[in-house]
């Protein structure tokens, strides 16, 4: 299967420097979430036209060719001037040269748009050996889409909203942009094809016509539901869009045993798992990838980022950061404090105001803590950092890069050297 992606616009409603599709949900790029699904139904070289913040969108293509999603790797197509999304399809011909099949024409701002309904939509495309399939969607406010007209039931035509007339306004059936094209047909409409129209540019939506006069077979399929085909042209849409997907998440999880004390204040990336019975209170942020045991007490105020694990019974409290860190079971850490690339053993308890000083100003360090440690309030641990079981820090200590702490040793001080054996055996009492 072959795709086109339409990544060159500059998304001037967003009022924003950056390129409309690098944009982000959760730390991802609108363009990424295009990219994946597209990736999960076997596109393995789209073609994505960049244009208007090309070097950035070309930069973040790089990049992605390396994710873990091995095998696929857009080819950036360069559409020099954005004459329309007529204009940007038809930049694509050279590179898709001699390509005889169907082809999958996608914008790169309709980040909800799901792998499936991709399929049933390529499926009904085949079986009904169409020249175009649109992807539609039924809206209760149309507003700003592309219009599906039909007569009698019949497909014939895509209107923008400025060109629509006041009856054509009122129709709710809205193109999303998504379509399965033969691909020949594609490009030799698109040849026929006239910016006239109030805004003067060679408009994707018009090759439907064109297709229909040469008598070719052309059909709208409502597919996609709700707020899936919701394009993203404004910062408000964002907002929608952002709102809907962490709704998505939440209720997934509480469907799977875990509580939300104010879901509407919290925020769970996609690809997150959390274990049952854990409670989650107001005001915690999850990102993408991390794992969340049972039974554990996570926020208020908590931000658990990327690349962390948290195992069961585990207490996170107020203001306490977590990232790139594996903290064992019951391990509690209730307020104030930094875990940044740390491993922290079974049962220990992080003082209030503890911090993992992971980052020279060049490279990230290892902090690691082992079970049943007793972290004293305000510790520094400047990593890289070794920590025994059952050791102890005191307060407002700082654990200098390098050190090793042994098993059962207290450590005080700046910087932290060994209680007198006296003294900490009495402490361990
Ligand atoms: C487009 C459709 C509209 C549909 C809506 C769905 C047309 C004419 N209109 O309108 O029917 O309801 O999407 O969301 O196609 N782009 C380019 N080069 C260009 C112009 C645009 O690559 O010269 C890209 C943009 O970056 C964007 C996509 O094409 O990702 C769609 O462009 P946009 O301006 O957002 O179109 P809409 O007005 O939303
Ligand atoms: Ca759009």
């Amino acid at each position: 299967m072959e795709a086109i992606v339409l990544a060159a616009g500059k998304g001037t409603r967003m009022k924003s420097e950056r390129p409309k599709v690098l944009h982000e949900i959760f730390e991802r790029p609108l363009l990424d979430y295009v990219l994946a699904t597209l990736a999960d139904i076997g596109v393995k070289r789209p073609n994505v036209v960049v244009g208007y913040g090309a070097e950035e969108v070309c930069s973040f293509l790089r990049k992605w060719k390396t994710d873990s999603r091995l095998g696929v790797r857009a080819t950036a197509v360069w559409q020099q001037d954005q004459k329309g999304t007529g204009h940007a399809v038809a930049c694509c011909e050279k590179s898709l040269a001699g390509f005889k099949g169907d082809l999958l024409v996608i914008p790169g701002d309709v980040p909800l748009v799901k792998g499936q309904t991709l399929i049933d939509l390529i499926r009904v495309h085949r079986t009904s050996d169409l020249t175009a399939s649109v992807l539609s969607s039924l809206r209760v406010d149309p507003t700003g889409y592309g219009r599906i007209l039909r007569a009698g039931g019949r497909f014939y035509a895509i209107r923008e909203e400025m060109d629509a007339s006041n009856s054509e306004r009122g129709v709710q059936e809205v193109n999303t942009g998504v379509y399965v094209f033969k691909a020949p047909s594609l490009f030799q409409a698109l040849r026929k094809i006239r910016p006239v129209n109030q805004k003067k540019e060679y408009y994707l939506t018009d090759t439907i016509e064109v297709l229909i006069k040469n008598g070719r077979r052309v059909e709208a399929f409502p597919f996609a539901s709700g707020i899936e085909g919701m394009g993203i042209n404004s910062r408000r849409d964002l907002s929608e869009v952002i709102d809907a997907m962490k709704t998505r998440e939440i209720q997934y999880h509480e469907q799977h045993g875990v509580t939300f004390v104010a879901s509407d204040q919290t925020f769970v990336a996609p690809g997150v798992q959390i274990g049952r019975d854990t409670i989650i209170y107001p005001w915690t942020y999850i990102e993408s990838g991390v794992k969340i045991g049972r039974h554990c007490k996570i926020g208020p105020f908590a931000k658990i980022r990327k690349g962390t694990v948290i195992g069961d019974a585990a207490e996170i409290g107020s203001f306490v950061e977590v990232t790139r860190s594996r903290l064992g079971e019951k391990v509690v850490a209730k307020h104030l404090a930094y875990l940044g690339d740390a491993v922290v053993g079974t049962g220990t308890n992080v003082g209030a105001g503890t911090i993992t000083a992971n980052f020279d100003g060049k490279r990230k360090h290892q902090t690691r803590i082992g079970k049943k440690v007793l972290i004293g309030s305000n510790t520094v641990f400047v990593a890289p950092v070794a920590v025994g079981d059952g050791a102890q820090t005191g307060a407002g200590c700082v654990v200098t890069g390098g050190s090793k702490i042994k098993k059962g040793e207290v450590v005080v001080g700046v910087p932290a050297r060994p209680l007198k054996n006296s003294v900490a055996k009495k402490r361990r009492k």
